[in-house]
């Protein structure tokens, strides 16, 4: 099932990556594929894993007032459950999707 789900967002991610986007819709894309399922597609992870894993909601004060190193830097190493990106995604796509969930944060 798990690994299901990783393969459709590896599908999905290779269509987001063959059309060529702006930098904010690529992190949409990455975001959509990869972190949506635990995040919630608002990043307030009010989704039925979000709640199991206790996934905190970006548009929390902490969250909003977290810098944008330390965001990249949970999402390249991992933290508690959150899964680490390094080697999955690149720097760059990291970057985008980070800025991704500054604009869920409005
Ligand atoms: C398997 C579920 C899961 C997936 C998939 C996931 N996360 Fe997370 N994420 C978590 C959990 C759980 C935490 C809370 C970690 C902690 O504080 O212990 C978290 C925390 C974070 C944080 C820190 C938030 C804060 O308030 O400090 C960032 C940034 C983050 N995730 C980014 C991402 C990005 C970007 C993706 C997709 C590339 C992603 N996550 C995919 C579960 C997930």
């Amino acid at each position: 099932m798990k690994n299901r789900i990783r393969a459709a967002a590896v599908v999905l991610l290779a269509a987001s990556i063959a059309a060529p986007a702006f930098a904010q819709s690529a992190g949409a894309a990455t975001y959509k594929a990869k972190c949506a399922m635990c995040h919630g597609p608002d990043g307030t992870a009010a989704t039925p894993v979000g709640r199991m894993m206790k996934v905190p909601s970006f548009t929390s004060p902490a969250a909003k007032a977290a810098s944008e190193a330390s965001l990249i830097a949970i999402t390249k190493n991992g933290k508690g459950r959150m899964p680490a990106y390094n080697g999955k995604l690149t720097d760059a796509q990291i970057k985008e999707v980070v800025s991704f969930i500054r604009t869920l944060q409005k």
